[in-house]
This record gives C-alpha cells, sequence and structure tokens, in this order.
C-alpha cells in the first residue's frame, strides 16, 4: 500500500518525507488556501516545490469546470514536473478530461468520488487514481471503509489498472481499515501517519531495555 500525504504544507511533507515512507502527495484548492497560497504563478511554484521534496506522484487539482478548460488547466500543470497528476473532479466533463489525459499519457486521479459508480467511470475513463472519500461519507453516517472496498472488488472483477487512493482519512484507524479491504494507496494527514507508531508498550518496553542497559554498563 503506497503512503500518499494529504496537505500542501511544505514543513509536513518534508517531515512525512524524512521517515523514508511516504509515495506521494495530495492537495486540493482548499488545502493550497490553508497554506495562503494565492494566485496562478505562486500556486504552480509550489507545486513544483512540492515535487523537488518528494521522489513521487503530487496531485494538482484544476480549477476549471467545464472540459476545454480542464484540458487547458490539466496539460499546463502536467507540463510542471512529470512527477504532476492531474486531479479533476468526478463530473460529466471531468470524465471526458480523464480520457483525454489518458489518451495523451497524462496521469489522473479523478477526485470527489462518493459512490461505485462514479468509480466505475473513472477507471472505464483510464483514471490512474480514484479517490473515493472516507471521511465525508462517514461524516453524514454513510460508511467510507464499505465503500473502499466496494471499488476494490468492482475493480479486481474486471482487471481495471485504476488505483484506488483512500481520501478524506481523518484518523490512524482509517488507514488500517483501508489497508484491511485492499486500497492501494492512503492519502492521510500527518497526524494519522504518525499515529501508526504509536504504542505505549513500545515506549515502556524502550524505557525498561535503556534503564537495564545503564543499570549495568552505568
Ligand atoms: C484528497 O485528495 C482530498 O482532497 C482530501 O483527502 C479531502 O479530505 P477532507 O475531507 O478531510 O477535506
Amino acid at each position: 500500500m503506497k503512503f500518499f500525504i494529504d496537505t500542501a504544507n511544505l514543513d509536513q511533507i518534508r517531515e512525512a518525507n524524512a521517515l523514508g515512507v511516504l509515495d506521494g502527495v495530495t492537495t486540493n484548492p482548499s488545502l493550497m488556501a490553508k497554506e495562503g497560497i494565492k494566485g496562478t504563478e505562486n500556486q504552480r511554484q509550489h507545486y513544483i516545490d512540492i515535487c523537488n521534496i518528494v521522489d513521487g506522484d503530487v496531485s494538482a487539482e484544476v480549477i476549471a469546470t467545464d472540459y476545454e478548460g480542464m484540458i487547458k488547466e490539466g496539460e499546463e500543470l502536467a507540463a510542471l514536473n512529470p512527477h504532476i497528476v492531474v486531479k479533476v473532479p468526478c463530473t460529466a466533463d471531468g470524465i471526458k478530461a480523464i480520457k483525454y489525459f489518458t489518451s495523451k499519457g497524462i496521469r489522473t486521479n479523478c477526485t470527489l468520488v462518493f459512490s461505485a459508480g462514479q468509480a466505475l467511470l473513472a477507471a472505464k475513463a483510464g483514471a490512474t487514481y480514484v479517490s473515493p472519500f472516507v471521511g465525508r461519507l462517514d461524516d453524514i453516517c454513510s460508511n467510507g471503509v464499505d465503500l473502499i472496498a466496494q471499488i476494490v472488488v468492482i475493480y479486481r472483477n474486471y482487471g481495471f489498472k485504476t488505483q484506488v487512493l483512500a481520501a478524506s482519512i481523518r484518523h490512524t484507524q482509517h488507514i488500517i481499515q483501508c489497508a484491511e479491504v485492499g486500497a492501494d494507496v492512503v492519502t492521510c494527514p500527518l497526524s494519522a501517519i504518525k499515529g501508526l507508531l504509536k504504542h505505549p508498550l513500545t515506549d515502556n518496553g524502550l524505557a525498561t531495555f535503556l534503564a537495564d542497559y545503564k543499570r549495568v554498563n552505568g
């Protein structure tokens, strides 16, 4: 399973990358806004800065919602760096744009996916990744992990190459649940990745080992 970090914060990306287990980054317009990155030129430079930190895929989302606009913007984003994956919303124009990008060898991440039907269309269009939003489904009393499991089965039934990228991960347990049902990728906040490391028996065990070493060796 690949680990992506879901942020546009360069310090957090550097910290996750330093762990040595980071495979990529996902961003979205809200995450870019959170970092105060304004204007097309600054945003594009920010994507390049992210690509220079991580040796992996970096999702950059189009703002255009019409087919022609998505194509123009997506081609510009893809030209910024070979690591860029063009993130496209799961709309009719988005699906058409994914089909076009696929034919041009431009990799895509179909985002804002909340149903198996949407995921099926994304795969048919040749998306590199599909991003079902786990946390946002949980927020409305649905079950995000169940959707991941359903999409994994459907893709396996037909041998679709589209990778299931579990997005909107809110906590560490989501990562484990998505791993159990076969997600290809999870994109998570840094806190959820760090949560995987936490165990009191590890902390206590290490403290005891060090205390015993000190007692004998001084
Ligand atoms: C990732 O690609 C999504 O944009 C992101 O995971 C959404 O997460 P949120 O629901 O926490 O905003």
